[in-house]
């Protein structure tokens, strides 16, 4: 691995957008400089059993985050799994970890943050992996797109271009091979006259073009996870549900494994296979799509089914909302996240954070009165 300097401290300030799917960001020793790094496709694909269980492993993990008020803990006790052919849904309020917990699997926690427990992707642990070595997986072997395309891409440099770059930096390709497989990336995510677009800048691009754009780097290198988070909430309505299907579309076609984030259930029940719903930064209640809308077990999880918006109410309905807000990370109870909200809440529900308990088969929920709640819903 080589790391050169790519940016002087007024280039732009693009986020990791960026650097998750085609290069990798560091900054400098004084913060002055950034850095390119470039892995050989050996290390990317060392160890990555590319065979068809546990693509991803994510055990007991843990993230404490330094924040203004001490050590908080955005991430605890968080455990799922995907496999190649995966379609997985993160949900939950703003606020309640669902992006961090993509940072954590691209390995890019904000600094100073902590780790612990088990990411395990394609047989390799990544809460250890070597920042070459990290920087290598990212791009190549997960993809990720971020909700606001605008950031995620370079307002300097033409789109085709950008889309080369990730080819050439994890698949070695040439300047005219790049090229060419850009343009066959740009008709792949159905960008109107894309050979004509190559040269284009993302700011002669619409919204939903520039995510077209965003999801085919996401895609150059044929990652066996693509990561989604929000893709669309930065969309108009018409386009949401264009790019929606796109990106469903190409997992299939791809076989890869798909965790997209969102906080839409519409958008869940239509794309993943699987729920994970988080809340306090931890997953709350985890099943099968079908499975949990049917039976919707955590308070939390219906009270978000009773506050989506539906079509047909009566002219005056009120919406049902969600009392109270998502705790600050510093104010997190020791319990059950959700107790300050939750009209179930007896004292024991403060004492410890819930294990998951059981619903139905791969259906569970964290909380201790699950079944007083599916009786009084009976
Ligand atoms: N760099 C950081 N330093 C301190 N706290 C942070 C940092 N990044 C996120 N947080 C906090 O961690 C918690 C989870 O943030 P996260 O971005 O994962 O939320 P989210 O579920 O993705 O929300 P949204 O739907 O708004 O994107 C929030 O309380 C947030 O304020
Ligand atoms: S554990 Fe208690 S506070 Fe938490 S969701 Fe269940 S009933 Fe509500
Ligand atoms: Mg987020």
């Amino acid at each position: 691995m080589a790391c050169e300097v790519i940016d002087s401290p007024g280039a732009a300030a693009r986020t990791a957008a960026i650097s998750a799917n085609t290069r990798c960001v560091r900054r400098g020793r004084h913060g002055q400089s950034r850095y390119r790094c470039r892995p050989s496709r050996a290390v990317a694909r060392r160890g990555l059993a590319r065979h068809l269980s546990h693509l991803l492993q994510v055990t007991d993990l843990h993230v404490t985050l330094r924040t203004a008020r001490g050590a908080a803990a955005a991430l605890r006790e968080l455990s799922f799994s995907l496999q190649r052919g995966d379609t997985v849904g993160l949900i939950g309020e703003s606020g309640c970890g669902k992006s961090l917990t993509a940072l954590a699997l691209m390995g890019l926690l904000p600094e100073g943050a902590r780790v612990s427990g088990s990411i395990r992707f394609g047989g390799q642990e990544l809460t250890t992996l070597a920042e070459d070595a990290m920087c290598a997986l990212r791009g190549a072997r997960i993809g990720m797109i971020f909700q606001e395309p605008m950031t995620a891409l370079n307002p300097l440099h033409p789109i085709g271009r950008q889309i080369a770059e990730s080819l050439r930096l994890h698949q070695g390709l040439d300047a005219k091979a790049a090229r060419a497989e850009a343009l066959r990336l740009l008709e792949r995510v159905q960008l109107p006259q894309a050979a004509s677009r190559l040269d284009a800048y993302p700011h002669q691009m619409s919204g939903g073009q520039r995510q077209r754009v965003v999801i085919a780097i996401a895609l150059a290198c044929g990652p066996d996870l693509l990561i989604a988070d929000e893709p669309t909430t930065a969309l108009d309505v018409t386009i949401q549900r264009e790019v929606l299907e796109l990106i469903a579309e190409l997992v299939a076609e791809d076989g890869m494994a798909l965790l997209l984030i969102s906080h839409d259930l519409g958008v869940m029940a239509e794309t993943v296979q699987r729920m994970l719903v988080m809340y306090g930064g931890t997953v709350v209640e985890d099943g099968p799509t079908a499975e949990v809308f049917e039976h919707l077990a955590h308070p939390y999880t219906r009270a978000l089914f009773a506050a989506r918006p539906r079509l047909g109410l009566a002219r005056g309905t009120r919406l049902a909302t969600i009392p109270g807000r998502v705790p600050e990370l510093a104010d997190l109870p020791p319990g059950c996240p959700f107790a300050e909200r939750c009209a179930w809440v007896v004292d024991a529900c403060r004492a410890a954070l819930p294990a998951p308990q059981p619903v139905a088969p791969g259906h569970s929920a964290r909380c201790i009165r699950l079944r007083e709640i599916a009786a009084a819903a009976r």
